[in-house]
């Protein structure tokens, strides 16, 4: 069972690795799909379906399922006086920028809103200048203040490795000591999510060894395949009742693959091919209005001289 993907560690951790599907289908064969239909789960059943919506992600899927697994077994056992596992659900998402990790924080922390874990389920997004103050205890009361908007919902920092940028001097390890301490008063208040690149979040985390325990949950955001990354393309482009034509499908795919090679990890994913397509609906619309073409068929179609406009004189290239 090494190759698990999601599998309960003492103390209940759980770590989540990315499997083969292979691996998945000898998993999952002798469950029962119907399952989760029952009225009881409905719940899960929402936040599952808005997850179907999504392209890929199989890990945060099955992660989704065990998170829900592992709250409601313990709401079984707590009403047969059994002994429930401590429910630390703050988590640790290591991924490269748009690979979905603000958009799962947010269904998670819609899910636990169902399920009673958090009163309100709101997301508040903070990166380094949110917490990070500029004298002698204004870190401290600009990071309280943040905590108690986030009560009842997720506190989500974005580049949580930026707080230790400074060293021993800077204000961010007052942000990260007022962080620990308010997860420990209001325990199970608030659930905070750390994220960033993986490799900066592993360096963070070994650099602070106070850290890890405190964060059980931990998520891996693989990089989108240039497959995965067309499938999200036509998604989108359906959903705005555009179409590509074949050679623009082609001119996307070369994109994709260029864009990708070249920018290694900082490479956008998600975002890159947004960004992309609605600056190529931008040059589309130009062209329209130089050609003078208002058809329906004109209307909808994105050609490959669209794409490439959007892609050589924009800023898409670039990891926002
Ligand atoms: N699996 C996916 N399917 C469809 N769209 C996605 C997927 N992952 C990311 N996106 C889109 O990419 C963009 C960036 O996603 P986001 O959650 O903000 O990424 P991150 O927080 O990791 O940078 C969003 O517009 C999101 O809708
Ligand atoms: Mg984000």
């Amino acid at each position: 069972m090494e190759k698990q993907a999601a599998r309960m560690k003492k103390r209940g951790q759980i770590n989540v690795v990315l499997k083969k599907p292979a691996d998945q289908q000898a998993l999952h064969s002798h469950q029962d799909p119907d399952v989760l239909q029952k009225p009881e789960h409905t719940a899960f059943k929402q936040i599952q379906q808005e997850l179907d919506a999504f392209v890929g992600l199989q890990n945060i899927k099955q992660f989704m399922k065990e998170i829900y697994a592992w709250l409601y077994m313990n709401h079984k056992r707590e009403h047969e006086g059994l002994k429930t596992g401590k429910q630390v659900l703050h988590m640790v998402f290591k991924g490269n920028p748009g690979t979905g990790k603000t958009t799962v924080a947010r269904l998670i922390a819609k899910l636990f809103k169902e399920m009673g874990v958090l009163e309100k389920g709101h997301l508040i997004e903070a990166e380094r200048a949110d917490l990070v103050g500029e004298y002698i205890g204004h870190t401290a009361q600009k990071t309280r203040e943040l905590v108690k908007k986030s009560l009842g919902g997720i506190l989500f920092v974005d580049e949580a490795y930026s707080l230790a940028r400074g060293g021993e001097k800077d204000f961010g390890k007052e942000a990260i000591d007022t962080l620990v301490k308010a997860m420990e008063d209001q325990q199970h208040a608030f659930v905070l999510i750390l994220a960033g690149y993986p490799k900066e979040m592993e360096r963070f985390l070994k650099l602070n060894p106070g850290l890890p325990s405190r964060f059980p949950l931990k998520v891996t955001f693989p990089n989108y395949t240039v497959a995965e990354l067309l499938q999200m393309a036509s998604k989108m482009i359906k959903e705005r009742e555009y179409q590509l034509d074949l050679r623009a499908e082609e001119t996307l795919k070369e994109f994709l693959i260029l864009t990708k090679e070249k920018q290694e990890e900082h490479f956008s994913n998600g975002r890159f091919i947004r960004n992309l397509l609605e600056r190529a609906i931008r040059s589309q619309a130009v062209r329209l209005l130089e050609e003078g073409k208002y058809e329906r068929d004109d209307l909808m179609t994105i050609k490959s001289i669209d794409l490439a406009n959007a892609f050589y004189h924009s800023d898409t290239r670039s990891t926002e």
